[in-house]
């Protein structure tokens, strides 16, 4: 074969040289490509103490490994020659269009991650025609999120509190601020055991020790944004005159049971939503109360350690709702980091899924560009995968595409 001198206009195509970025920011989260370097990326930018609360579960963790595990044993049966030049990935999330079929979770204490906390959030989901889930350990108000976001779908995530007035003073607070849905959590009778936090000092009142304070010095950054913005606060109790230990301890009500479903759904003339649902009985029960949907979720395995894993308990629960379209929609969450994760959620029986940890990697690596980035990376892996299974729509996308190997 006959050699020649290497030429610089056949190099140039092959190298994806661009300008130079001068922000550290810009360039690493520019090489980000999944959710894995995403993780990592955030690790660095916030202490350790923050990262480890937003990454961590309960006790062992045992519940968060297995939802990870049993992604990981995904297997896509893939059919050819199907035109899949054009797809469609969006959905109906309880009757209204939705661009992916991906909720925002909600997640307390967002400003904690990154300084502009839930506005920030929320702003990415109405750019991308999202749906927001406010949480009410949020640091944001229900009411700021309207006035802040207005065009954003929202849902209030609720606590209910044997207080019903107070109770119906959140509620009312949310109707007020437009948010269309209220989701109550039912997995969290009171907190689970966070040995990360413990250790850490990051509990309610705080204890933070002396090696997390100096670890939290090294992170500058997250510090100046913190001291030079309005301080922390759980913004849905702003008005309560009570330490924090105090409210914490109100938040949770281990005495609510169905019959507060029951009221609620005939106090609140929105969307509800029960989130925290794992059990085939207790989902079949709630279809009967009239909920729209139902969250099966163990909190991403932050509450009770060893609670199923929601991607198992999915195909029982869709047998006994019936077809999608009949009764309450249903949805997961857990350990979902990926498109293809969404995509074996919902070809096993989700009407869509739940996102917390993957948008707070996002906010903590790079704030706003870094939740985009999450939103682009969901889409893109959902693309290519529904293309390469010979998929255009997710309606197409039945049970017989999924096996869970052994
Ligand atoms: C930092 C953090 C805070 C959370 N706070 C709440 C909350 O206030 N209310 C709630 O119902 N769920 C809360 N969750 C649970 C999420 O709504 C969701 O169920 C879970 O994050 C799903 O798992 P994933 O993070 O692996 O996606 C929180 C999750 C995280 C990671």
């Amino acid at each position: 074969m006959k050699r020649q001198l290497p030429r610089w206009k056949n190099i140039r195509p092959l190298l994806g040289w661009s300008l130079p970025t001068f922000s550290a920011q810009d360039r690493k989260l520019k090489s980000v490509v999944n959710l894995s370097e995403m993780r990592l990326l955030a690790k660095k930018r916030v202490p350790k103490a923050i990262f480890d609360y937003v990454d961590g579960g309960a006790n062992d963790e045992l519940s968060y490994a297995r939802s990870q595990e049993i992604y990981s044993r995904v297997e896509f049966k893939p059919r050819v020659l199907r035109d899949v030049s054009m797809i469609d990935l969006s959905t109906h999330v309880l009757s209204t269009p939705s661009a992916l079929p991906i909720i925002f979770a909600p997640t307390g204490y967002t400003r904690m991650m990154h300084y502009q906390g839930e506005v920030m959030v929320a702003k990415v989901c109405e750019a991308h025609n999202l749906i927001y889930s406010l949480s009410t350990m949020g640091t944001t108000s229900s009411t700021e999120i309207g006035q802040q976001v207005p065009n954003v779908r929202r849902w209030f995530q609720l606590y209910l509190w044997r207080d019903r007035d107070q109770s119906l003073r959140f509620i009312e607070e949310a109707r007020s601020a437009g948010f269309e849905g209220l989701m109550l959590t039912v997995d969290t009778a009171i907190g689970g055991i966070k040995w990360r936090d413990m250790r850490n000092g990051l509990t309610v009142p705080p204890r933070i020790r002396l090696k997390t304070f100096l670890d939290m010095v090294l992170k500058p950054k997250w510090w100046f944004n913190l001291l030079t913005t309005a301080p922390l606060e759980f913004a849905t109790f702003r008005n309560f005159d009570k330490p924090l230990s105090e409210i914490a301890a109100k938040v949770f009500d281990p005495a609510v049971t169905f019959e507060d479903v029951k009221w609620l759904r005939s106090v609140w003339q929105g969307k509800l939503i029960i989130k925290g649902v794992q059990r085939v009985a207790d989902a079949k029960e709630l279809a009967k109360i009239g909920v729209d949907a139902i969250v099966l979720s163990n909190h991403g395995g932050r509450q009770l350690d060893r609670s199923v894993v929601p991607l198992e308990l999915l195909p029982n629960v869709r047998e006994v709702i019936g077809a999608k379209g009949d009764g309450p929609q249903i949805y997961i969450d857990g350990a979902i980091m990926s498109g293809a994760d969404v995509l074996a959620a919902i070809a096993l029986g989700a009407d869509a899924v739940l996102i917390g940890r993957a948008y707070l990697y996002g906010a903590m690596a790079a704030g706003k560009p870094g939740v985009e980035k999450v939103v682009e990376i969901f889409r893109f892996e959902m693309e290519t995968a529904m293309k390469l299974m010979g998929v255009k729509n997710l309606t197409e996308l039945l049970p017989d595409f999924v096996n869970i190997r052994a």
